[in-house]
């Protein structure tokens, strides 16, 4: 793994979103992978900008988003298809019909599930996967658990996850208790895999992410066995990793 020390949060942005610039340019219709939350909103600024400069063109750009919570559909502001709009695909020239975010409003969620799955190798396998990390060392919505599920399945969000994102929702029992997510499949398929981290939140999941052991315990653990991870984090979030 490589470790890229950020001196803020606004540089981890900026450092993010080259590296994301490098790959579209490098590669046009490059497949991104997609987080939400907030860590990745700075980089989705920084790609942005260079959109509206002129240096970058989203035209022929795929992406697959991680995961969507089960209840929302894309009207929601809460949704996870809400924010990429919101937040990237309405600023560029993303085709819309070329981005993907799992439908959290479908009856059938298996089916989804399914559909989602196939994705990574209908569209994939995806050229750079962004992830941010959770508190409790999630990633996409893999939570801790016995064993690593490898497909897109529906997960019971945890009530540490119930709790961190809370803060996104005006009353904590709106916070869905389901979701829908890639499976590690998905991700360790990426061809690079790009995890931005800020704060001293996330100091523990950094440390048992790099240094721990290998465990479904720790779902972001896994990555040790991915050849090319690039951690970008600031100070805080690196304190415990010597
Ligand atoms: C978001 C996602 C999650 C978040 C994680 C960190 O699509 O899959 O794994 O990346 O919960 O969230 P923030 O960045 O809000 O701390």
């Amino acid at each position: 793994m490589k470790i890229i020390h950020a001196e803020s949060y606004d540089d981890l942005s900026r450092k993010a979103a080259e590296i994301i610039a490098a790959q579209i340019k490098s590669k046009p219709d490059s497949v991104l992978g997609l987080a939400t939350g907030s860590s990745p909103v700075g980089t989705y600024k920084e790609l942005v900008k260079m959109y509206e400069s002129g240096e970058l063109d989203f035209s022929r750009i795929s992406s697959i988003n991680l995961d969507e919570y089960v209840g929302l559909d894309g009207t929601s502001d809460q949704s996870y298809r809400f924010f990429m709009n919101d937040n990237l695909f309405d600023h560029v020239n993303i085709d819309k019909s070329n981005t993907n975010v799992p439908n959290g409003k479908a009856e059938d969620r298996d089916a989804e599930c399914s559909r989602y799955n196939a994705l990574r190798s209908e569209i994939g396998p995806i050229d750079m996967q962004l992830l941010g990390i959770g508190e409790n060392v999630h990633i996409g919505f893999n939570e801790p658990s016995d064993e690593f599920i490898y497909e897109t399945h529906v997960v019971t969000l945890t009530d540490s996850t119930i709790m961190a994102n809370s803060r996104l929702f005006a009353d904590p029992a709106d916070v869905p208790r389901y979701a829908m997510t890639v499976g590690m499949e998905t991700i360790m398929t990426a061809k690079k895999v790009l995890l931005v981290a800020n704060g001293a939140k996330k100091a523990q999941a950094l440390r048992d992410t790099v240094s721990g052991p290998v465990t479904p315990r720790v779902p972001a653990s896994i990555l040790q066995q991915h050849p090319d991870v690039t951690i970008i984090a600031d100070a805080e979030a690196l304190s415990l990793i010597k």
